[in-house]
């Protein structure tokens, strides 16, 4: 694993909304570049950045057209290897994102694809063999071209699914991942991540990585597929770093991937932390961390104790963290993500608390998730000083109300959110036993009971993290001392094997003496 994914704390920026250069009303790579301090100086060391390829925007990005050349209204490959060089002298890292189940139908390979006449695309996609069959289990595209068959859709009608075979063929055009077009499809796929290592990127996040070989119940198809990019991104670039949006870290993790994500879908229980009807990090406190730390044990043991998973406070799919939760709530969310196991994801604007905007209609195939793809709001100058744009050209239109956070606000108030997460990052920054490696153990984490409590451990130190999101005092027995209050936000203490943490209270303690 790359030596710098071990204290790696992420900042994932979607492109059109971060910072506009240039006054067209939409983010681009010359205004990430203008915005390095502000990261830097939130202390993320690594950024995330959404497709930011040639493509027709069906999906914001996610039907990439042309995998090699920077979208235009982005700027230019010359301006992303800028952005590379600029991240490595700060000793910062980037992970681009590789889409590599579908591309958009606009792409050349999908074109030739439906020429009737056999081409060297012919098979590059799922097809099936007549235009009255459709793929089982997908959704597909027929009748737009004079090829006889059904091609395979991964989520939007817009996006074909890229032939990388099935595990169980149960048709005869369904081919096996080892034949040769699926492998011409892979190796295509290894080009492009060659060329955009080559050029300095530090690694991809991968795009529903669980989904290339289809007809793949337990994923050994697609785990198989992944060892094969290892091997190549061993031999070739040992330094690239591999987070699959997969959800399922023992799978993904064999495949050779560093990190897995947990998501909003899937088995890991993220959602009762953040987004369900009574989440555990509400004051409300009527929400429970059991199922969600019960799977996350599982899957730390079925992960040989590696654990590295990251835990996003939200991305561009998922609401907003602020849409449900207030300041203090969201201190409280943020205590928990900077102290566990594996990188934490940063979804931009969450840490000034950026709200979910309301009522949008959909851009880019964004529906419900454009509420959370927003313009990041940096001042209280003309469209927050997001873009010099008109009003009417912003990309997506901006939080209107007065009262909207803004990066400058948070800055110069010491109490405000953005700086809560700068001290958790530091702190977690200098104590290796928090960051992505350290064991975690579970102390307290029990159905419908507060607080959740757990240690944090390498072989230099023990640090125990009590999390109080609910606004009771609440406590649990507790034979240990503590040393050291590395972190506090209200109060936790520990007297007389017992531990009470104040109403809406987090705390980081190093331990000396520890018994249970
Ligand atoms: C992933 C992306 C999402 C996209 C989808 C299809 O889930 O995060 O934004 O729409 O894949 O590519
Ligand atoms: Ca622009």
């Amino acid at each position: 694993m790359p030596k710098w994914l071990d204290n790696a704390v992420f900042y994932e920026i979607y492109p059109q909304s971060f910072m506009d250069s240039n006054a067209d009303g939409i983010g681009d790579i010359r205004g990430i570049i203008s915005k390095l301090d502000y990261i830097e100086g939130l202390g993320c060391n690594a950024l995330w950045i959404n497709p930011c390829f040639v493509s027709p925007f069906t999906d914001a990005g996610y039907d990439v057209a042309d995998y090699c050349t920077v979208a235009p209204r982005y700027g230019t490959n010359d301006d992303l290897k800028t952005l590379f060089e600029e991240l490595h002298k700060r000793g910062m890292h980037v992970l681009l994102d590789l889409v590599p189940g579908h591309t958009s139908v606009e792409h050349k390979w999908f074109k030739e694809s439906m020429d009737p006449e056999e081409n060297v695309y012919t098979h590059r996609y799922v097809w099936t063999d007549s235009i009255w069959e459709s793929p089982e289990g997908m959704n597909n595209i027929r009748g737009i071209s004079q090829r006889d068959g059904c091609c395979g859709v991964n989520f939007f009608s817009t996006q074909p699914a890229l032939n990388y075979g099935f595990y169980n063929k149960t048709r005869p055009w369904q081919m096996s991942p080892d034949d040769p077009a699926p492998t011409a499809t892979l190796d295509a796929m290894i080009s492009v991540m060659r060329f955009w290592l080559k050029m300095g990127c530090d690694g991809f996040r991968v795009d529903m990585a669980a989904s290339l070989v289809k007809n793949d119940e337990e994923g050994k198809g697609n785990i198989a597929l992944w060892k094969k990019v290892r091997t190549f991104l061993d031999k070739e670039f040992p330094e690239a770093a591999m987070v699959s949006e997969w959800g399922e870290p023992d799978k993904s993790l064999e495949g050779g991937f560093h990190m897995d994500f947990l998501l909003h879908f899937g088995p890991s229980h993220y959602n009762d932390l953040f987004r369900c009807d009574e989440p555990f990090f509400s004051k409300r406190g009527n929400g429970s961390i059991a199922a969600f730390a019960d799977t996350y044990k599982k899957n730390y043991e079925k992960t040989g104790g590696k654990g590295l998973i990251c835990i996003p406070s939200g991305n561009h799919d998922m609401d907003r963290l602020a849409r449900k939760f207030d300041t203090g709530e969201l201190k409280i969310c943020f205590a928990f993500l900077l102290s566990m196991p594996g990188a934490p994801f940063i979804y931009y604007g969450d840490e000034i608390g950026m709200r979910y905007i309301e009522g949008l209609i959909s851009v880019e195939g964004g529906f419900g998730r454009t509420g959370s793809r927003s313009p990041m709001q940096w001042n209280d100058g003309v469209n927050a000083g997001f873009s010099s744009a008109a009003f009417e050209k912003l990309y997506i239109p901006i939080d209107p109300f007065p009262d909207r956070p803004t990066a400058e606000k948070n800055i110069n108030d010491e109490n405000s959110l953005y700086n809560e997460i700068k001290r958790l990052i530091r702190i977690r920054q200098s104590h290796t036993a928090l960051q992505s490696k350290g064991k975690i153990e579970f102390v307290y984490a029990q159905e419908n009971a507060y607080p959740l409590a757990y240690i944090r451990s390498d072989d230099r130190e023990k640090i125990l993290v009590i999390i109080n999101p609910s606004d009771k005092e609440c406590g649990f027995d507790f034979n240990g001392a503590g040393q050291e209050l590395l972190y506090t936000n209200g109060i936790v203490k520990i007297s007389e094997g017992r531990i009470c943490a104040s109403p809406q209270s987090a705390a980081f303690i190093k331990l000396d003496r520890v018994h249970i």
